[in-house]
């Protein structure tokens, strides 16, 4: 049935009827498929009347030109999902969204152009942007509520105002929007900020909403000083929060979450949960913050919301839930049943395979003068690796990488030399006490330099972060030229040539260089789990060919969610990819026991 969905006398109206939303936020992009449906029917049961989603640009062109829709990328199925649950739908397709999502979103190969200028009335980005909405615009209109579907409003841009004050930009996506036929409720939201709202609003024909995690009368108040007689709206109420590595968790008391809500439902406004459920960052999807360092977002993007990231309910959930059923009453809708958890015990890894005797199975190398970044090389994510001939004799000189992004392992002939930080590195010829200092005999020296990108910048002024090596390497003073360079998006390991462990390798230290390591698994029965990765170091783990996150000894995370359906009945595969050092070749699953 086509409906309407707009503002009247500062009220939300549904087909006539005043509406009030109260709405979740869950990214399908971070939930395998197979549990939307419950993540959405425990939205339903909290009593919940809609559900919003983020639309990842890169996850959705991963390459210029090529589109993916399927799997976990597969926005529609999701969508209609929701309609059968009845629920309203909300979306954000940006382009650009933040999220703690690699490069806010945007895809990695915009920055294939050094010149390229991001979320601004720039052309060569703009008709990138409409190369994409060309695609994915006409695949959410039949799914608008004005053509039967769920949808009721659509955002523009996102926070645009904490970044830019480009009004023709937003225009501009507005305008994008209309003509591909969106004829539903437009709005954009920002924090509630003099200049962030002046930034980004676009009245009077937008609607705008607000951001913030407490204090609603104050920020509803700021919103009223632009636009007085609209419905208020906490497009994210951030009832929890994201962690970075080297951090403590973020929790956010549950009482706290409800006494604010009660007051944003008691003002008569409605309120999107950022995040109703959080899910995870698989693969190398994490983001980064840059305010005054480059801090890495974790795997996990459990968020302490009202579901953890395995989807379970938690004590927030059960106080939300009460503050809701007083404003509108119990929900009818039924609590779907608990997931089933296992242990599978211990993964021993009995082979292994030296990343740097792989290189040429998992890539070709890249002669260039000076060393490109990842995405000059048509590489989006993962490592590269860069390796150069050093004439000698020298003395000792510095190690300079100008810039590196994010985290470098240098090796002299095969030889491990340390680490260089994007945070702690000083290009200049001062010699610190952490600083690589090699010296080269007369026959000269092969230099190797492994990069790691930790994920792209999502949020302010240091977005645009290129990955890799951005201008060049230098010994002392002088920049190194003629490299061979290997792309490593380790997006397909089945090159790999793996051999036996040896007894002797069963022990505990350092490794001579990153390696992956392989095991298998017996599962009888599919279910959820959670990978525990005491003893070992820095790296990534592989289960069935997914790619199911980062982990790294300095917390605060400590196990990697195993979702049941990446699961086989049978054997199951497991590769750990280890940078630095391990205690033991093997894994262990979680005990449930242990778990909470
Ligand atoms: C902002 C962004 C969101 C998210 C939150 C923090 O509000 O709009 O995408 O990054 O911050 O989690």
């Amino acid at each position: 049935m086509k409906s309407t969905f707009g503002v009247n006398a500062g009220k939300f109206v549904f087909n006539g009827q005043a509406v009030r939303l109260i709405s979740g936020a869950m990214h399908y992009f971070r939930i395998v498929p197979a549990y939307w449906e419950d993540r959405l029917l425990k939205l339903k049961a909290c009593g919940f009347n809609a559900v919003e989603t983020y639309i990842p640009w890169n996850l959705h062109e991963p390459k210029e030109g090529s589109f993916n829709f399927e799997g976990i990328a597969d926005i529609k199925r999701f969508i209609e999902l929701a309609h059968r649950l009845d629920l309203f739908v909300i979306v954000r397709p940006s382009p650009y969204i933040c999220a703690e999502w690699e490069f806010g979103g945007l895809p990695a190969w915009l920055l294939a152009d050094a010149n390229m200028k991001l979320r601004c009335m720039h052309k060569p980005y703009l008709d990138k942007l409409d190369a994409y909405y060309d695609v994915l615009i006409p695949l959410l209109t039949p799914l608008l509520c004005t053509n039967g579907g769920p949808i009721i409003a659509m955002q523009i841009e996102n926070e645009y105002g904490s970044y830019g004050n480009d009004k023709a930009y937003l225009a501009y996506i507005k305008d994008g929007l209309v003509r591909r036929g969106v004829d539903v409720l437009l709005f954009t939201s920002d924090g509630a900020e003099d200049y962030m709202l002046q930034g980004g609003m676009l009245l009077p024909k937008v609607l705008a909403t607000v951001n913030f995690g407490s204090k609603p009368e104050q920020s509803f108040e700021k919103l009223g000083q632009y636009q007085p007689d609209k419905p208020k709206m906490c497009m994210e109420y951030w009832n929890g929060w994201f962690d970075h590595w080297g951090e403590i968790h973020h929790v956010r008391e549950n009482e706290d979450v409800a006494v604010e809500l009660d007051r944003i439902l008691s003002s008569g406004a409605s309120v999107n949960f950022y995040m109703f459920h959080g899910g995870t960052n698989f693969g190398f999807y994490n983001g980064a913050n840059y305010f005054n360092r480059y801090e890495p977002t974790v795997t996990s993007y459990d968020y302490n919301a009202l579901l953890n990231e395995a989807g379970d309910i938690t004590e927030k959930y059960l106080a939300i839930r009460e503050v809701i059923a007083k404003h509108v009453g119990m929900p009818e809708a039924l609590m779907p049943e608990p997931i089933k958890k296992k242990n599978y015990g211990v993964v021993r890894l009995i082979e292994q395979a030296n990343l740097f005797a792989q290189l040429d199975l998992l890539s070709q190398p890249v002669y260039s003068v000076y060393p490109e970044t990842m995405e000059r090389l048509g590489q989006s994510y993962g490592f590269i690796h860069y390796r150069t001939i050093v004439s000698g004799p020298r003395p000792e000189s510095k190690v300079v990488i100008q810039e590196v992004r994010d985290r470098a392992l240098v090796y002299l002939d095969g030889e491990y030399q340390g680490v260089i930080d994007r945070n702690d590195h000083d290009i200049g010829l001062d010699i610190r006490e952490h600083d690589i200092v090699v010296a080269t005999p007369p026959e000269g020296s092969t230099l190797g330099i492994l990069v790691e990108n930790m994920g792209r910048v999502n949020y302010g002024w240091m977005l645009k972060d290129p990955k890799g090596i951005t201008e060049g390497v230098r010994l002392g003073g002088q920049f190194l030229f003629g490299w061979d360079i290997f792309t490593l998006p380790m997006d397909n390991l089945t090159n790999l040539e793996f051999e036996p462990l040896a007894a002797q390798d069963e022990r505990s230290g350092p490794l001579a260089s990153p390696t992956f390591f392989r095991g298998s698994f017996e599962v009888a029965e599919p279910a959820d789990t959670f990978l525990k990765l005491e003893g070992w170091s820095k790296g990534s783990v592989f289960i069935n060919g997914f790619n199911i996150g980062r982990y790294w000894n300095i917390g605060p995370q400590k196990t990697l969610y195993v979702p049941g359906p990446l699961l086989i009945e049978g054997t199951n595969e497991l590769i750990v990819l280890e940078l630095h050092a391990m205690i033991e070749p093997a894994v262990r699953f979680q005990d449930f026991m242990e778990l909470g």
